[in-house]
């Protein structure tokens, strides 16, 4: 039996730091309200210049195979989880791979929003599993920045989301590694979290852009308090369903890495799990929540910080767009 094991993690986040005073001079809102509902205090923005998904995401791939003690010719296949490629296509894949000057191996890109990355966690295991591949990186990144609605009109948006990226090479092993992915979506809830444009959504003429006479539909559009009701009930669900398909317990979680959506969110799961502050990992008072990519990040940041050792058993749960919702129990 083999299993896939992740050998090393590495994260890029921009130089920029943007603060929630820096946010109150391009909209109605305050640091209070923005720590008391989310505990953001500081998020990254790219610096249009020099930061691409694709870079970025080349720059968290060299941390990571510095720490495996590997090198880019190490990697047989690439999957890219982001909601925010560089073009609309081709994937952002495709250019990483480019990037690497890893010219001919494979590229997937995956669009499952904050579950991309475990998505994709699933989608490189499965590979390994099978024999297909031994050495496969698995990225999740993204530029939120840019689409926001930063006017008072999307400050229940604009105030969450930022910039970075976060990578996981992952090699096959004959101990456990990966123990299992549990993977799920509601579709009839698409529209509560989305970018609508440039979709193909649209008749032709409409679908040209100087047709779109309201160019809102451009930027992100969520229904918070529906995404928050649904991520409290999911995130649960999706832990338990892992949990239980393994045979463990709660207690048995050295270390939960949620996707970094609201600090809430995470401390109500944290409760109902019974964890510890140090038992669960959040980033998102300095990065915000930077959909595929917070997971990957968080999980580089805690692995550099010595929170994840030898046997521990990690925990990753995502909830978002899609909606799509996902979990994984990893043994290191
Ligand atoms: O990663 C993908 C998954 N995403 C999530 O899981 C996000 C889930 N949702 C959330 O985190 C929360 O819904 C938000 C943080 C986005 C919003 O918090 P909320 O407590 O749900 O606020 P709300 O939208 O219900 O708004 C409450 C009030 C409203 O004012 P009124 O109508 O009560 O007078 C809003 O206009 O807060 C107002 N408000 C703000 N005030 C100051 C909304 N955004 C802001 C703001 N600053 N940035």
């Amino acid at each position: 039996m083999k299993y896939s094991k992740i050998v090393g993690l590495g994260h890029h986040v921009p130089d920029t730091v943007i603060t929630n005073e820096y946010l109150t001079n391009l909209i109605d809102t305050t640091d209070e309200w923005i720590v008391e509902r989310t505990g953001i205090k500081e998020r990254r923005y790219i610096d249009h210049t020099k930061d691409t998904v694709a870079n970025m995401a080349a720059r968290a791939t060299r941390m990571a195979l510095k720490r495996a003690g590997l090198t880019e010719k190490d990697i047989e296949f690439i999957v890219f989880a982001t909601i925010t490629p560089d073009y609309f296509f081709p994937g952002s894949g495709v250019l990483l791979q480019r990037e690497l000057g890893l010219e001919g191996i494979g590229a997937l890109d995956i669009r499952n929003a904050c579950s991309g990355f475990i998505y994709g966690l699933s989608v490189a295991d499965q590979y390994i599993k099978t024999g297909a591949y031994k050495t496969v990186l698995v990225i999740g990144a993204e530029i939120q920045s840019t689409a926001l609605d930063l006017t008072t009109r999307g400050r229940n948006t604009a105030v969450i989301f930022g910039d970075g990226a976060g990578a996981a090479i992952l090699q096959s092993s004959d101990k456990p590694g990966v123990l299992s992915t549990h993977l799920h979506a509601d579709g009839r809830y698409a529209e509560e979290l989305y970018v609508k444009d440039p979709g193909s959504s649209r008749p032709h003429k409409e679908r040209q852009p100087e047709q779109i006479l309201d160019t809102s539909s451009f930027k992100v559009f969520m229904n918070g308090n529906q995404v928050f009701k649904h991520a409290v009930v999911r995130f649960m669900e999706v832990i338990n369903e892992a949990l239980n398909a393994n045979n463990l317990k709660k207690e048995d979680i050295s270390l939960l890495v949620p996707h970094q959506a609201n600090l809430r969110i995470s401390q109500f799961i944290q409760e109902k799990l019974g964890l510890t502050d140090d038992q669960v990992y959040n980033n998102i008072m300095r990065f915000g929540n930077t959909t595929a990519a917070s997971i990957p990040i968080a999980m580089s940041e805690a692995f550099g910080e010595g929170k994840i050792k030898e046997n521990d058993l990690v925990c990753l749960a995502a909830f978002g767009s899609g909606f799509t919702w996902a979990s994984s129990l990893i043994r290191w």
